[in-house]
């Protein structure tokens, strides 16, 4: 099994953001000088995800437009003899194949997935949340390529959150999976220890924190097997009357027996960063543009100065 595809829900209205965001994707929002959305692209391409499909919804023509080709730009720049900016616009373009489906109206999670069903057909297939940002050295997508491919289940990321916090995400109630599963997994270059691949048992959506059974948070990435699909189909609406990815993962997790059915975490130790909230958003962009090669040594040192000054 060769897993090719990927599906980018990029539908949402991007409350949390607002007002920026009344007219503006919140995809777009500038990493330092790269829309979120292109970050998390190039992580689907890196990871040999090369067909991406973005499930998008009204006023995202923003998002459409950035992986298309600008020919006004491209020639006037040129002209200029700019090559560098000139590659910088050309990138995106080239990362992928794109493909666009709307969601018409936006009723969940599940149901932006359910909407790359005729695009995917019967084959696994990844999903990735654009407010996750994974650092491009520690790569997850990989690691759960390849439990999906040795089990033919479903793989979500998983990461350990505070009690406190885990209301915010879905929850998984995991046991230990079978060691072989692991073997010869790698992560960050690091043999991945056991311990990170688990079997998952069960799945709540945003639970209060004392009904919580695991400070096991589910990140934004998933490979999933075609049969989600079937139980999407039947998935009633749940939290916050949604269509939730995490009530369909439940279903399936509860009868690992039938083909495709199996769940499986993968838990995530490495860099990650929030760009769906504000705070976190901000971290995200101070700690990229730090480590960057251009900008960072002059940043660091500015940022040095300012922190100093703070106290
Ligand atoms: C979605 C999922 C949730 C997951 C989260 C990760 O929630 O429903 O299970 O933990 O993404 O970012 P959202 O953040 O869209 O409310």
């Amino acid at each position: 099994m060769t897993i090719t595809k990927a599906v980018i829900p990029v539908a949402g209205l991007g409350t949390r953001f607002l007002p920026v965001t009344k007219t503006m994707p919140k995809e777009m929002l500038p990493v330092v000088d790269k829309p979120a959305i292109e970050y998390v692209v190039e992580e689907a391409a890196n990871a040999g995800l090369d067909d991406v499909l973005l499930v998008t919804g009204r006023s995202k023509r923003a998002v459409e437009d950035y992986f298309d080709v600008a020919p006004e730009l491209e020639r006037a720049l040129k002209n200029k003899g700019d090559d560098e900016r000139l590659a910088s616009v050309r990138e995106p373009v080239d990362l992928a194949t794109l493909h666009f489906v709307r969601q018409g109206r936006p009723r969940g999670l599940g149901h932006a997935v359910l909407c790359g069903r005729q695009h995917v057909g019967d084959q696994h297939f990844a999903v990735l949340l654009g407010d996750d940002l994974i650092d491009e050295r520690d790569q997850i997508l990989p690691v759960m390529l390849a439990v999906a491919e040795r089990t033919g289940g479903s793989v979500i990321a998983l990461l350990e959150v505070p009690r406190d916090q885990i209301g915010l995400y879905g929850c998984a109630a995991v046991s230990a999976a079978d060691p072989a599963l692991a073997a010869g997994l790698e992560m960050t270059g690091e043999p991945l220890p056991q311990a990170d691949v688990v079997r998952i048992d069960a799945l709540v959506e945003k639970p209060a924190p004392e009904d919580a059974p695991s400070n096991l948070a589910i990140i934004g990435r998933y490979v999933l097997s075609p049969a989600v699909f079937d139980v999407l189909e039947h998935t009633e609406p749940g939290r916050g009357n949604e269509i939730q990815l995490t009530d369909a993962l439940a279903e399936l997790a509860q009868d690992p027996s039938q083909p495709g059915h199996g769940v499986y975490g993968v838990v995530f130790r490495g860099r990650r960063y929030d760009t769906g909230d504000k705070l976190d958003y901000l971290k995200a962009v101070v700690q990229l543009a730090a480590e960057r090669d251009d900008l960072g040594p002059d940043f660091r040192d500015w940022l040095h100065g300012f922190v100093t000054g703070l106290k």
